[in-house]
């Protein structure tokens, strides 16, 4: 079986030229703060890839790195100050936090309006209530992904692996909504599931994204099936240049011939991720403006 590989880098491109041409007759930049607390190496490199971005289609951007340290009240001020900041409309809090920070009243911190990676308790309610407003941006970036490639999720069976609050959780949310792009069948499994490969062997499309490398192969995934990975694991290359390789959390070496499509790493989800969360600081300053969904 020909296996079709779901290249995020078309769609991403085909993101960035709209908002491009909407920033170009707006009656301003939209304003994207990034707040990165510590020195995660994985962090580090996300983060940049946003200031790209933003560089790229002409969004205002403020990064704001503070040491790992930083005591708790110090970042709450700041969120405060971004929050009454006009030039600000999202506002983004790079996670994991450090430890001694207490993440969920970091996000619970950030106003609501301008939460566009969608992980303020009040999206997430609207997320489960099926009127979502700012969807989180990996789980967008996916469905928009399937919808390029015209891979429909209607009435089919999903088996999400890991219950994220950032992937699995709101993608499960999301793929289940009656709308056009999702109407799915959804299966959660995580660290708890018993017999694992029995419910993702038999499942139309499996989305893993539990941090594991290669975790998934032949024997979890069913032939014919549609896999999307979201794992993003460094792990050691010997053979490469730098000593060190990305891999996923599926094994596409073994997939490849066995499954109908499936999203690379790098190049499959990644790029989406950073084109839904300059898409949701669009529709944050959109909202505030008054304009319309397309400028
Ligand atoms: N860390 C890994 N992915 C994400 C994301 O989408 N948003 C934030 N804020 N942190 C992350």
């Amino acid at each position: 079986m020909d296996t079709i590989l779901l290249k995020g880098k078309p769609v991403r491109d085909a993101v960035f030229a709209e908002l491009k041409v909407k920033v170009a007759q707006a009656p301003r930049k939209p304003g994207l703060a990034v707040v990165l607390v510590g020195d995660d190496p994985a962090s580090a490199v996300y983060v940049s890839h946003k200031e790209k971005g933003c560089e790229e289609v002409g969004f205002h951007h403020v990064t704001h790195r503070l040491p790992a340290d930083t005591p708790e009240g110090n970042v709450l001020d700041l969120v405060g100050q971004l929050n009454a900041d006009p030039a600000i409309d999202g506002i983004l809090v790079q996670l994991p936090m450090p430890r001694k920070i207490n993440q969920e009243k970091v996000l619970g911190a950030v106003d609501p309006a301008k939460d566009v990676d969608g992980f303020h308790p009040v999206n997430l309610g609207l997320l489960v209530a099926g009127n979502p407003r700012f969807v989180p941006c990996t789980p967008k970036g996916i469905l928009r992904l399937l919808s390029y490639y015209d891979i429909s999720m209607a009435g089919k069976n999903v088996a999400v692996v890991g219950r994220s609050v950032i992937v699995g959780r709101p993608l499960s949310l999301l793929l289940s909504l009656k709308r056009e792009d999702a109407n799915a069948t959804v299966t959660m499994c995580h660290s708890g599931t018993r017999d694992l490969a029995a419910i993702t062997s038999a499942a139309d499309v499996v989305i893993a994204a539990i941090g594991v490398p290669r975790a998934l192969g032949t024997n979890e995934i069913g032939k014919g099936a549609v896999v999307v990975d979201v794992g993003i694991n460094r792990i050691d290359a010997p053979e490469r240049p730098k000593g060190t390789r990305l891999v996923g959390d599926v094994d596409a070496d073994a997939l490849k011939g066995h499954v109908a499509a499936l999203t690379p790493v790098p190049g499959g989800v990644g790029p989406m991720t950073i084109a839904m969360l300059l898409e949701n600081t669009w529709e944050a300053m959109a909202g505030k403006e008054g304009l319309d969904e397309n400028g």
